[in-house]
């Protein structure tokens, strides 16, 4: 799977997946959590699935480490 962190998943917030790699990187392990830090999936919610899919991938990449 390749993963472009420049793209945008979150329009609302103008979130990109590496901000949520970010997120994740500074310790945030929840959807909830990354949601604390980028608000991403907070107004429309049309983009949740995807974010929630992100945070599962990046914190799975994050503990393998
Ligand atoms: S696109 Fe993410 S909340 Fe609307």
């Amino acid at each position: 799977m390749t993963m472009d962190l420049g793209k945008t998943v979150c329009y609302c917030m103008s979130v990109t997946s590496g901000m949520i790699k970010d997120a994740v990187d500074s310790g945030a392990s929840t959807l909830e959590e990354v949601q604390g830090i980028t608000s991403a999936g907070t107004v429309c919610g049309s983009c949740l699935e995807d974010v929630k899919r992100l945070v599962e991938y990046f914190v799975n990449e994050r503990d393998s480490k």
